[in-house]
This record gives C-alpha cells, sequence and structure tokens, in this order.
C-alpha cells in the first residue's frame, strides 16, 4: 500500500483586469501532455495523458466571483474539449463535444465562478472519446470557495482538513499498461479501484474531524460507500453527508453508507476523533446496480488515525445553507426522457447523438422552471444522467431501489442524478441564466460515446 497523493494547487500565470467591469480575471495555463505513471513496482509504467501531466490534473481553487481564463494546450497527440463540470459556462466554453482542439492547437476558455461554493471537475469531453480521455487521465478538481462557508467553521485547508478523494476504477494489462476502454462499448467497471491515482491507497489523519470531497470520476462504475474499522466490530460507522454537486446542502444528513455514481460530487464530515490509534477501511457494497464485482472492488482506501490527541474546533452546524431549490412548476411533465437500448446503440428518446438533424429534444425558454421526467428503459443498466447548465432538484424515484430519494439527494441541488436498473426519476430546474445549445447524456463515459447524448436549446426570452 502506498500513500494518497494530493492533487497539487493550481496558480495563476497572472492577473488580467477585466475591460468591461474593471475586476480581476486570473489566467492560468494547463497543458495536456502525455506521461508515465508508475502503478506496479514491479512491472513497466502505464502511459497516460493528463493535464500539466498529472492524474488526477491540479486542483483549482477558486474564490466565488473572481473570473478565470484557462488556456488549454494540446500537446498530446488526440483531439480535446474540456467540460468544467458543475459550472454554467456559457456554450462556447462548455466543451461542446464537436468544439475540439486538435493536437498543437489551444482554447482558451472563461468561467464566470459566480455560483454557490461547490467541488466542480473538469475532464474531457471529445466527441467519441470522452472515456478513453477521461480514463487515461484527462480529469481534475475545481473547488469554488466562498467565504460565508468559513463562518460554518467546517474543518478547512485544502490538504490538511478538506480532502479531495477522486475515486476511479481501472484495468491493467500484466505490462503494466492500462488496458483501454476504446474497444468497449458497454462498460469498463474496472478491477483497480484508485483514489487521486493511486490504487488503494491509505491516509494518514488526526483523530478529529475531516471533511472528505468525493467524485466518482470512474467512467462505469458506481459506488455504494462505507467505513469500517479495519480489525475489530464490523458494524458501519455513521458520517454526516454536508455538500453534494451544487455545493452544501441545506443541513448535514447522516447516513451509514453512500451512493455515488459516476460525476456526483458528495461531501462528508467524518468524525475520527473515537478512532484515536485505529485504522478505519473505506469500503464499496458489492452488487451495486449491475456493475461487475471483481476480487477487491469492495474495498477503496484506508485511513491511519495517529494516536496523538489533537483540539479539534470545527464544528457541523445543523444549518448550513440557504439552498436556492427552483419555484416549483407544478405536476405537469414538460419532458420526459427514455435511455435505452436501441439496435445495439444506447439512446436517448431513440435519437443518438450522431443524428445530427435530431439531436436537439427540447427547446427551453430561458429563465422557465421545467419539470422532467428521466426514465431507465433498457433492462438491468444503469444510466447516472448529467444535465449541463442547470441545478436541478431530484423530486421523486420510481421503481429500481424502493422508491426512495435519499435526503442526502434531496437537500441540495444535483446537476448528475443515478438512474439505477428500472428506475424513474422526475428533476426540476430553472433554466438559466444563459441562452444555448447544451448537452445532457448519460455518464457512463462509454454509453455517453456511444450515442447516449443529446442536446437541449435554451431559447432566448422574447419581449
Ligand atoms: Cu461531466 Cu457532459 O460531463
Ligand atoms: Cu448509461
Amino acid at each position: 500500500q502506498f500513500p494518497m497523493p494530493i492533487p497539487p494547487v493550481k496558480s495563476p500565470a497572472m492577473t488580467i483586469t477585466n475591460p468591461v467591469t474593471g475586476g480581476p480575471i486570473d489566467y492560468y495555463e494547463v497543458y495536456i501532455n502525455h506521461f508515465q505513471q508508475q502503478i506496479y513496482p514491479n512491472k513497466g509504467p502505464a502511459d497516460m495523458v493528463g493535464y500539466d501531466g498529472i492524474a488526477p490534473g491540479p486542483t483549482f481553487l477558486i474564490e466565488k466571483g473572481r473570473e478565470s481564463v484557462v488556456r488549454f494546450v494540446n500537446n498530446a497527440t488526440m483531439a480535446t474539449s474540456v467540460h468544467l463540470h458543475g459550472s454554467y459556462s456559457r456554450a462556447p466554453w462548455d466543451g461542446w463535444a464537436e468544439d475540439v482542439t486538435t493536437s498543437g492547437q489551444f482554447k482558451d476558455y472563461y468561467y464566470p465562478n459566480s455560483q454557490s461554493a461547490r467541488f466542480q471537475w473538469y475532464h474531457d469531453h471529445a466527441i467519441d472519446h470522452t472515456a478513453e480521455n477521461a480514463y487515461f487521465g484527462q480529469a481534475g478538481g475545481y473547488i469554488i470557495h466562498d467565504p460565508a462557508e468559513d463562518a460554518l467553521n467546517l474543518p478547512s485547508g485544502y490538504g490538511i482538513y478538506d480532502i479531495p478523494l477522486i475515486l476511479s476504477a481501472k484495468q491493467y494489462k500484466s505490462n503494466g499498461k492500462l488496458f483501454s476502454p476504446a474497444s468497449e462499448t458497454d462498460s469498463l467497471y474496472g478491477d483497480v479501484i484508485h483514489v487521486n491515482g493511486q490504487p488503494w491507497p491509505f491516509f494518514n489523519v488526526q483523530p478529529r474531524k475531516y471533511r472528505l470531497r468525493f467524485l466518482d470520476a470512474s467512467i462505469s462504475r458506481t459506488f455504494r460507500l462505507y467505513f469500517q474499522r479495519s480489525t475489530g466490530s464490523t458494524a458501519k460507522i455513521p458520517f454526516q453527508v454536508i455538500a453534494s454537486d451544487a455545493g452544501l446542502l441545506t443541513g448535514p444528513v447522516t447516513t451509514d453508507n453512500l451512493y455515488i455514481s459516476m460525476a456526483e460530487r458528495y461531501e462528508v464530515v467524518f468524525d475520527f476523533s473515537t478512532f484515536a490509534g485505529q485504522n478505519i477501511t473505506l469500503r464499496n457494497y458489492e452488487d451495486v446496480g449491475q456493475d461487475d464485482d471483481y476480487l477487491h472492488t469492495d474495498k477503496v482506501m484506508r485511513f491511519v488515525v495517529s494516536s496523538t490527541p489533537v483540539t479539534d474546533t470545527s464544528v457541523v452546524p445543523t444549518a448550513l445553507a440557504t439552498v436556492d431549490f427552483p419555484t416549483p412548476a407544478g405536476p405537469t411533465v414538460d419532458h420526459h426522457f427514455e435511455f435505452e437500448r436501441t439496435n445495439g446503440e444506447w439512446r436517448i428518446n431513440d435519437i443518438g447523438f450522431a443524428d445530427v438533424a435530431n439531436r436537439v429534444l427540447a427547446n427551453v425558454p430561458r429563465g422557465t422552471v421545467e419539470l422532467w421526467e428521466l426514465e431507465n428503459s433498457s433492462g438491468g443498466w444503469s444510466h447516472p444522467i448529467h444535465i449541463h447548465l442547470v441545478d436541478f432538484k431530484v423530486l421523486s424515484r420510481q421503481n429500481g431501489r424502493g422508491n426512495t430519494v435519499y435526503a442526502y439527494e434531496s437537500q441540495g441541488l444535483k446537476d448528475v442524478v443515478w438512474l439505477g436498473p428500472g428506475e424513474t426519476v422526475k428533476v426540476e430546474a430553472h433554466y438559466a441564466p444563459w441562452d444555448g445549445v447544451y448537452m445532457f447524456h448519460c455518464h457512463n463515459l462509454i454509453h455517453e460515446d456511444h450515442e447516449m447524448m443529446a442536446a437541449f436549446n435554451v431559447t432566448k426570452l422574447l419581449d
């Protein structure tokens, strides 16, 4: 077992002035580079491609309201497109799949950063190749921080008591290189679980509270996480979920297990104070959806708790944030989407993304609240559905997992919702602030690359 790395913080190359507002814009440069990563000490290195030549890429720490421009320079051989997942970026900088930057080119992306504090992430979105590109390393964290959060006195300090845990699952060949998902058409669940790029790592902690920011950056694997002592009692240890995709929940939700599917983010506070001198294992259920289990996919990582007592003044307040839930639109479903498998292809309402003439499946007047019903009609498969631009409220879940909307899903806003086998979920969102054509799709990236993606057009308001 090796220690868990913490992705380094990205620094701006310079600060420029917004010519319109006079405010500062931080300018960053990221290089998409080929590199090698030694995963198995006794085998060859794995060939990877990542942001600044590391995987996960560097973490952006952004103050809410401070704009940024990021130049992504493509020094790699493949075409790339960068999506900042969780940001209401304007359409030209949203990582549209066909808006690719080819080898040797660069593109400057502008981000407003004015949403609620949240754990966003940036990843590749290139047409037909998103799964390989994300899997071989093009993914990283982008955290928006709001000073209002500091007043809560949650455990804080990036890499100190506020820790990103970027999960992924991959598969290696006997020569130490990665097995590629390029020719897969269904899923690649992966038998090797990584946290921040390191398989089954350990992390040294103090006996106190930590804020753990989970992101499932796997291309096909959904996790159902729980904590357990590494030896002795096998009881699941409760923890508090404090935030999801769009930031803080209204209040903490106590649970002893947590579903997290691809591209979802959940932040939890785990209190190690009663485990001084012990080891805690972060584990994964078996039989999650219909994902394949392998020998060690029921384990994720280990926390090694120091025996030296520390003072911990951080708290988890009972009220965390005022969440900007959309004004209810009423019971009428505005759009119904079926996620299905037809003629060996993954489709939405029987349309694949390659069907250019028909792939805009909804026109939504800007500024309206709409209720969308997402139905998984593909049999035993699961599909985490991501809608670009908006944050939505998960209203209901039918069939599948006991008609349950988990409190940690509904007490905050989301941009991805997991449709487990057979499930139908209703989500409500305020389609704002911009107009433009945006994507929505399954975040099993192999499904996305094989046509389970479409677009919606947020149309201008007419006077
Ligand atoms: Cu995280 Cu359209 O993607
Ligand atoms: Cu899918």
